[in-house]
């Protein structure tokens, strides 16, 4: 075994630390709320599994290739005439934009840690003030709990793939795996379980729009890390002779249930306190602490493992989107490991600060553009605009320009004939012209 590479189950912990994030646990529930449930849940269902395995597997089997960062996979792949496909490597860079609020939230996330144990909120009217103090007026809090979030996923990188990432991974996940277990465990004797479940898988009409179609989309994309090469330079560091298909499928299945296990939990907590679901990006930060308060003793146990297991699943996610970068900077620009991840940690750690600042009442007016801050237009840049257009790019790349016979090679002994087929047609038509339309409407060119 190759000293710096993943094990097999190192691996599928590292790609599902990397997907299960705060897509799964924060956004998934809330967006599924607004979009009024059931029927949501199911076109999010079918993009994740017919579009978004397979731009995963396509991820994995480009890194699996040639074990190299990934504009020298691009590279080494591409046909002599066709070198300049490699610039599909640098869709890393769309990383540096996540990392300037990703690790904003898991801030908050530390904070509300320390306020589950110290002061809960006791009525949403003060859960709600309490949150948007924070948000608006507590700046020095709020650096200092991103600042901590920066160093441990800055110091996690800097120790490298196996006692670095894996390491941290193998703690982290099945800690994550186990509080949700108990959570879920919980949720299933309150009185709301029922409805939580009606809720997410009985198709509700009303609210769901053509827009929540796009949503839906582009959610898919988000929560499995895929369009900005961060699972193809995880795959870079896999073992030879791992079959890559079944730990995409594992991977893809686990980020899927983990998602409606969250949901589950978090709607049958909100309907066992008669509240409404559909509450946007303050279910968790707002309407959660104000439950958990009602709950007495066992509210604060419920919601210290609840922000804790967020805030293990933001942290494996974010340092995923460090690696991709600096594993370039080191094979590329002789970098030692250190230095590019301190070089890259720090310019991200400079515009998570301005994204920070943008949400505070003094900084807002300075830092907002046009319709939005600086925190919602990084948020908005990678993930309706850079992650997709990363996704055609590598859709295109595998269908088009990579050998036939190379993905033939390494994919029909795990997927079959058929299967393959199926896939490369993905690639070559369906997912390239599906994430278009829906970058289209978007950034608003089209709308549904
Ligand atoms: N998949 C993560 C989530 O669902 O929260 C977010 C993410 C991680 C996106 C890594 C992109 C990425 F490269
Ligand atoms: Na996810």
């Amino acid at each position: 075994m190759h000293k710096n590479r993943f094990s097999r189950i190192g691996f599928i912990l590292a790609a599902a630390g990397s997907a299960v994030g705060l897509g799964n646990i924060w956004k998934f529930p809330y967006i599924t709320g607004e979009n009024g449930g059931g029927i949501f849940v199911l076109v999010y269902l079918a993009t994740v599994f017919f579009i978004g395995m397979s731009i995963f597997i396509a991820e994995v089997l480009l890194g699996s290739l040639t074990n190299k960062n990934a504009v020298t996979t691009i590279e080494t792949l591409s046909p002599p005439q066709k070198k300049y496909w490699k610039y599909t490597g640098f869709t890393f860079l769309t990383g540096i934009f996540i990392l300037t609020f990703y690790p904003v939230v898991i801030g908050w996330i530390f904070n509300y840690m320390v306020v589950s144990v110290s002061s809960l909120p006791s009525n949403f009217k003060e859960s709600e003030n309490l949150f948007m103090s924070f948000l608006k007026n507590d700046i020095l809090s709020q650096i200092f709990y991103y600042t901590l979030a920066c160093v441990l996923i800055a110091y996690t990188i800097s120790k490298g793939v196996k006692k670095g990432i894996e390491k941290m991974n193998n703690i982290l996940m099945p800690s994550l795996i186990f509080i949700l277990t108990f959570l879920l465990i919980y949720s299933i004797q309150l009185d709301g379980f029922y409805k939580a479940v009606e809720f997410m898988f009985y198709p509700n009409f009303e609210k769901f729009h053509s827009s929540s179609i796009i949503v839906a989309v582009g959610h898919a994309f988000f929560t499995l890390s895929i369009g900005m090469a961060t699972i193809l330079t995880y795959a870079a560091s896999l073992d030879k002779n791992v079959d890559i298909v079944r730990a995409s499928i594992t991977v893809v299945i686990m980020d899927t249930l983990i998602a409606i296990v969250a949901g589950l939990i978090i709607f049958s907590i909100v309907f066992t306190a008669a509240q409404e679901p559909g509450k946007g990006a303050g279910l968790v930060f707002i309407t959660l602490p104000a439950i958990f308060n009602e709950m007495g003793t066992i509210g604060i146990y419920l919601a210290l493992l609840f922000f804790i297991a967020l805030a293990f699943a933001a942290i494996t996610s974010a340092i995923s989107i460090l690696e991709p970068t600096v594993m370039y900077l080191v094979e590329r620009k002789n970098m030692s490991r250190k230095n590019a991840t301190y070089s890259v940690a720090l310019l991200a750690y400079v515009l998570g600060l301005l994204a920070l600042l943008s949400n505070t009442e003094s900084f807002s007016t300075a830092l907002t553009f046009g319709s939005k801050n600086l925190f919602d237009w990084f948020d908005f840049i990678s993930s309706a605009i850079l992650m997709p257009i990363g996704g055609i790019l590598i859709a295109l790349f595998v269908g088009y320009v990579l050998d036939k016979e190379v993905s033939r090679k390494a994919l029909i002994p795990f997927m079959g004939e058929t299967y393959y087929k199926i896939w490369l047609f993905t690639m070559k038509i369906v997912a390239p012209i599906a994430i278009f339309v829906l970058m289209l409407n978007e950034i608003g060119i089209i709308k549904f």
